[in-house]
């Protein structure tokens, strides 16, 4: 267990092992929501050759990338050796490549990547400000995306479980709102360029059909900003640095 974080060990390890059901719901989230918001912030620049996937999990979204011409040459990196031995193996190859988190370490040049991306993986990182400095030095461009769930619906939710906000089971230890996560950038030294905030549980088909219809009914009364105020949302920003 990492005292500083909850998190036990060998959390990451698990994550990625039920394949099959992690395959279809990382595909669904890759196809339906993530790789669309990425396409919406980087908008009409020129699509990107050699990307960097960083907490790219089981692959699913680097190869989705891929076969959208976003990245012709795509490494993958994770902190879960599980989830790059699977990466590896279902979508190695042609231009996609995966390698454990330590390969950063020897990779310092500047630019080496046209764009970073980093999709809902700072907020399972114990220390985001290392994480970022770490980054800065491998590209100009930066596409991050984290859940917004500094809301009414999970405040109840763990003050009824009397929980902490980091035990929880998806491993998330930081908690952002739009406003703070833009400000973590800019403290970090990115100057963002364009944002894009959405609501993605109410078209889950992860979600009971009762669950999706109350979420769309209440997004459609009372309105994104007023719905991620009471509900947890999505919220992607492309970066540069400053
Ligand atoms: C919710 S998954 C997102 C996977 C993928 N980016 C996607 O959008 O489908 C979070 C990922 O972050 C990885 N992760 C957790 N801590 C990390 C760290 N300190 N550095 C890099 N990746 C990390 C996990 O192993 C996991 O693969």
């Amino acid at each position: 267990m990492d005292k500083a974080t909850n998190i036990p060990s060998g959390f990451y390890e698990s994550f990625w092992e039920d394949t099959i059901y992690q395959q279809a719901y990382a595909f669904d989230s890759a196809v339906r929501d993530r790789f669309p918001a990425i396409k919406k912030v980087w908008g009409e620049m020129v699509l990107p050759n050699r990307v960097l996937d960083f907490g790219s999990g089981n692959g699913v979204l680097s190869y989705w990338m891929h076969c959208n011409g976003f990245g012709t040459s795509i490494l993958g990196v994770d902190v879960s050796n599980s989830g790059v031995n699977n990466a590896r193996k279902t979508f190695s190859g042609n231009g996609l490549h995966f390698e454990t988190i330590d390969y950063l370490s020897n990779t310092t040049d500047r630019e080496q990547f046209d764009v970073v991306v980093s999709s809902h993986v700072l907020e399972h990182v114990p220390n985001p400000e290392t994480t970022l400095s770490q980054l800065r030095k491998l590209s100009d461009w930066f596409v991050f995306e984290v859940p917004i769930e500094i809301c009414l619906w999970q405040n109840i939710s763990h003050a009824l479980r009397r929980t902490h906000r980091q035990q929880n089971d998806l491993g998330h230890v930081n908690f952002w709102t739009t406003k703070s996560f833009r400000a973590f950038l800019e403290e970090n030294g990115f100057l963002i360029v364009r944002d894009y905030h959405y609501a993605s549980a109410p078209y889950s088909p992860y979600n009971t059909l009762l669950k999706r219809t109350a979420e769309r009914l209440l997004l459609a009364g009372i309105g994104l900003t007023l719905y991620s105020r009471l509900m947890a949302t999505h919220y992607i920003v492309l970066a540069r640095l400053r």
